[in-house]
């Protein structure tokens, strides 16, 4: 479980972005008819879950977190729905090494969460392991692991001037290289499991409006630990270093701000 605060409010900020690989992932988990479960593992602010109500009518949705801010912002998504949809959509806090769910599941989703929980393929032959017979797995995770924004985050932290004030471990899944796989290795460890396989990488060009635009973005996500753990009289100042270093890697231009984003699509089957 992440053991800090997230913020939904900023993590919607770029939700456009943040939406557009799930649908990708979906477009190629094509059931006969409507699953009778499809879950969602780190469902987070809610907006992409309930979207599976609408693409899948006659579907039960459960969404699994373990961030009690984003449960409460995707009970708020839940409140705001029709009754025909909201009585189908679940949710529970939880550690999604730690749930199980309650029946065989017909499409299993995790979408820009396993990042966060290092060891995460061996988690992968038991949730094949819980899936109806011709049931989906679909996972999506960054791949932008030695891309600047971390690489230079990771310089900061570890620097004799933040590493006293961050200490250690605060996000450790994050600091490991292998925090993700390669596409390969998903491949491998569903192959093994039995599944047909589908596994592809995509390197998104997001055109981010606005100033210090990159760090925005990571204030939603990655950065979100460090700057949680440092003293708040010293977190402005950590964010105008880490934002100049920014800036400088990723510059604005006349149409706004590149960020080149790489991300690992994984659909497996079961047969
Ligand atoms: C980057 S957000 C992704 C949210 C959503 N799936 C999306 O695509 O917008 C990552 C989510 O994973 C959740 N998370 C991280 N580790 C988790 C764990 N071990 N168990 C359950 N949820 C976890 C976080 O609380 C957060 O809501």
């Amino acid at each position: 479980m992440t053991a800090f605060a997230w913020d939904p409010v900023q993590y919607n900020r770029f939700g456009d972005e943040r939406g557009r690989p799930f649908d990708d992932l979906l477009a190629r988990v094509t059931p006969a008819g409507d699953p009778h479960l499809v879950v969602d593992l780190g469902c987070g602010p809610g907006q992409l879950t309930a979207s599976l109500l609408s693409r899948w009518p006659a579907s039960s949705v459960i969404g699994v977190d373990s961030s009690a801010e984003m449960i409460v912002a995707a009970e708020q998504v839940r409140a705001g729905l029709p009754d025909a949809h909201a009585r189908r959509w679940h949710l529970a806090q939880a550690d999604l090494r730690d749930w199980a769910p309650p029946r065989p599941v017909d499409v299993l989703i995790s979408n820009a969460t396993l990042q966060w929980v290092p060891g995460h393929l061996d988690l992968l032959a038991g949730w094949v392991a819980c899936l109806a017979p011709g049931g989906w797995l679909a996972v999506q995770v960054p791949g932008n692991h030695e891309a600047p924004s971390h690489a230079i985050l990771r310089e900061l932290r570890h620097s004799s001037r933040w590493a006293p004030l961050v200490g250690p471990d605060v996000a450790p899944g994050l600091d490991r290289r292998m925090a993700v796989a390669e596409p390969a290795a998903y491949l491998a460890a569903l192959a093994a499991a039995g599944c047909t396989t589908d596994v592809w990488e995509t390197t998104y060009l997001h055109v981010l409006p606005g100033e210090d635009a990159v760090l925005e973005w990571v204030r939603g996500t990655g950065a979100r630990p460090t700057l949680a753990a440092l003293p708040e009289a010293s977190r402005a100042e950590f964010e105008a270093e880490y934002g100049a270093r920014l800036r400088e890697a990723y510059p604005r231009r006349e149409f706004g701000t590149v960020l080149p984003f790489r991300r690992i699509f994984v659909v497996a089957r079961r047969p």
